[in-house]
This record gives C-alpha cells, sequence and structure tokens, in this order.
C-alpha cells in the first residue's frame, strides 16, 4: 500500500469562508471505509462547482474532500466482493458530501457503494459518463416505469448543453426518443443534433406560451433547468406525460399550476441519483455501457483536465459559460 504523500482538493471553512486547498495528504487523513480505490479519474459536475466555490451547501462537514465522482482501481479491500486490480467506479452516495471525494488521488469509501466497472467501458470513459450519465439513465428508468415509451412523443431535454443535458439527448436518442433540446448556447445547436437532438430550440424561442396548460408538444420532458422553465414544460405535456425533474441550474424554487396534474394526468418526477440503491444503480451503469459508445462519449466529453487545474473551470460552470459537454478529471492515468 502507498505511503507516498498525495494530492487532493481538501474544503476547508475558516472563519465562515469556504476555502479550497490543493494540499499533499496520507492515507491517515482519509475517512474510513473497507474499500481503498487508487483513483485514475474523477469528473466535474455542477454540485462540485458548488462545492469548491462554496455557493451551495453541498459539504456536510469540513475539512473535506470533494468529487462526487471517481473510477480507478482497488488498492487494497477488507470487503471481499473486491480485490487489488479491480476496476471500479462510485458515483453519489454522499461521496464529495459527505465522505471525502473523488479529487484526490486515492479515495476511501464503504464497500456498499463501490461498482465495478461494467464491460464495455474503462476508468475514463466511466468519467466521460459520471454523475450526468448516471442521472440521465436513471431519469429514462423512472419515466418508462411510469408508462413512457417513445412511441407516445417527442422528449424535451432542457440545459442540453451541459453535462447532464447533453449525456440525456445522446441517451435518450439512442433508446429511440425523439429528443427536442433547449439550449441557451447557439454555438451547440449543430454539436447537439450530431449528439442525435431531431430538433434544438433556444428557451426564448419557444412557443411555450404563459398559460397553466397549452397545446401539447412534448410526450415528456427531462429537466436539468428547473425554476421557470419546469412550468411551461408542465403546461405542455401531453397526456399521461412524465417530466424526470433533475436540476436547478435555471433556478430552485417554480410556481406552477396544478392543471397539468389533475387535467392531463402528467406527472413529475423527482431524480436523485445520489440514494439510489445498489441493485439499480448496477443495472444502470449496464445499460449505460450497452447504450453509448466510445465515439459517442468522446463528442460529449473528449476535454480533460488535470486534478490540479480544476478551479479554473469552476466560475465558468456555475454562470452557465462553460462549454458544451463535461469535463473529465486525470488524476493517476493508467
Ligand atoms: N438530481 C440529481 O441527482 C442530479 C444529478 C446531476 C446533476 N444534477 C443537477 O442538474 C443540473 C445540471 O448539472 P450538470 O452537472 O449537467 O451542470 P452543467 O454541465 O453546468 O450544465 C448546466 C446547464 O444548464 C443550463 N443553464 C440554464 N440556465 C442556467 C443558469 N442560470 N446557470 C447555469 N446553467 C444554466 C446550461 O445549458 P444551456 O446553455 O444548454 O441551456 C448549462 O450548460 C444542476 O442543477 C445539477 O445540480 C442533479
Amino acid at each position: 500500500m502507498s505511503s507516498t504523500p498525495f494530492h487532493a482538493w481538501r474544503v476547508h471553512r475558516n472563519a465562515g469562508r469556504i476555502e479550497p486547498r490543493y494540499e499533499l495528504l496520507s492515507l491517515h487523513d482519509l475517512g474510513p471505509g473497507e474499500v481503498l480505490i487508487r483513483a485514475e479519474y474523477s469528473s466535474l459536475n455542477y454540485k462540485d462547482a458548488l462545492a469548491l466555490s462554496g455557493r451551495g451547501k453541498i459539504l456536510r462537514h469540513f475539512p473535506l474532500i470533494a468529487g462526487i465522482d471517481v473510477a480507478g482501481r482497488i488498492e487494497s479491500s477488507t470487503d471481499p466482493r473486491f480485490k487489488p486490480g479491480d476496476h471500479v467506479l462510485v458515483t453519489g452516495c454522499g461521496l464529495g458530501e459527505e465522505t471525502d471525494g473523488g479529487f484526490s488521488a486515492f479515495v476511501r469509501i464503504a464497500g456498499e457503494y463501490v461498482i465495478p466497472l461494467p464491460n464495455g467501458l474503462d476508468t475514463r470513459s466511466a468519467m466521460q459518463i459520471g454523475t450526468a450519465g448516471f442521472t440521465a439513465a436513471l431519469a429514462c428508468y423512472r419515466m418508462e416505469t411510469n408508462g413512457q415509451q417513445p412511441t407516445a412523443g417527442p422528449i424535451a431535454v432542457t440545459g442540453a448543453s451541459g453535462g447532464a443535458g447533453s449525456l440525456a439527448v445522446a441517451y435518450f436518442s439512442r433508446r429511440g426518443y425523439r429528443v427536442v433540446a433547449f439550449s441557451s448556447k447557439p454555438s451547440a445547436h449543430d454539436w447537439l443534433r450530431g449528439l442525435g437532438a431531431r430538433e434544438v430550440i433556444a428557451p426564448g424561442d419557444s412557443d411555450m406560451g404563459a398559460r397553466p396548460l397549452e397545446s401539447a408538444h412534448y410526450a415528456g420532458a427531462v429537466d436539468t433547468v428547473g425554476g421557470e422553465l419546469l412550468p411551461r414544460l408542465l403546461a405542455v405535456t401531453d397526456w399521461w406525460g412524465n417530466i424526470a425533474a433533475i436540476g436547478n441550474a435555471g433556478g430552485d424554487t417554480f410556481t406552477a399550476s396544478v392543471y397539468p396534474f389533475i387535467l392531463r394526468g402528467v406527472s413529475l418526477l423527482g431524480i436523485n441519483s445520489m440514494a439510489t440503491p445498489r441493485p439499480l444503480r448496477i443495472k444502470t451503469w449496464e445499460n449505460l455501457a450497452r447504450t453509448l459508445d466510445r465515439d459517442l462519449l468522446d463528442r460529449i466529453a473528449g476535454r480533460e483536465i488535470a486534478l490540479a487545474d480544476i478551479m479554473d473551470s469552476i466560475e465558468p460552470m456555475l454562470a452557465g459559460r462553460a462549454q458544451p459537454g463535461r469535463t473529465v478529471v486525470r488524476i493517476g492515468k493508467p
């Protein structure tokens, strides 16, 4: 087992101020857990940007290593399900929120949260997907469990140029859905068509009206933006449609009429990727590995940065100015 010091982004709270520090740590500094992972890749999520900036209350105690995603190899394990050298991933499950996270060369965590890498993925492609893709696939699972089918009609995806949005565009279109992508970035529109969107709309140009119920345009939606967009999606969703509420990039409160629920039977499904039961977590990763190919993942998340450089990406992400797609974080490249 390595006794060499290693780097991690550990967040401190100092007189009420959040201070992320790129620190040299030893294994003794990490929290408890049966499994020690030698990290190869992580990825950058909106939640990580909130945690590292202090803009959102993501970290439950201090100091704590940030990073809600990690993939790497087992260094050591007292959990019999894993042996040294196994390739694994962790997304959510409190990583980088309640326990020391993935922006670190080593991650120690409970075996319950560790997922064997499914066939078809390596540690880099797993992190190209990360929490964003896992959440998109979970949204699809929840919607389909509630009756959603490609034949019912188009699915709207909001915040489509972001991580969760772009993976939802790709995942739903690969599963046979006609996807209408909503993106405020005109420069991302061709790229989104390339990922599978049949139509791309700037939110300001959409004809979703202002009344509690409008003509139905969509059979369902995946909403990563929240705020004022969510009630508009409710108003234009067809009979028995499902809206998966994933995110709050555009606001965390909304006011909506009950009519879409009681007159059209629309369902609003809450998606929480963090607390997904292990069997569903494993099944969802297998679905992702089967559905998304390498070429597609390189188009969504071809951008790679070193662990030391992650702070440069935080502000653009929070301001909605990040480059389209996702950023993979290189830690201990295999
Ligand atoms: N529920 C869960 O388990 C779960 C899991 C993952 C993510 N999330 C949430 O989903 C949302 C997206 O996460 P992400 O990691 O995909 O983030 P991201 O890569 O930064 O994408 C966010 C996208 O939202 C759009 N957007 C619209 N208004 C915005 C605003 N005022 N500020 C910033 N962006 C705005 C932008 O897309 P366009 O320019 O294309 O419109 C932006 O690219 C976040 O709220 C995140 O917390 C939730």
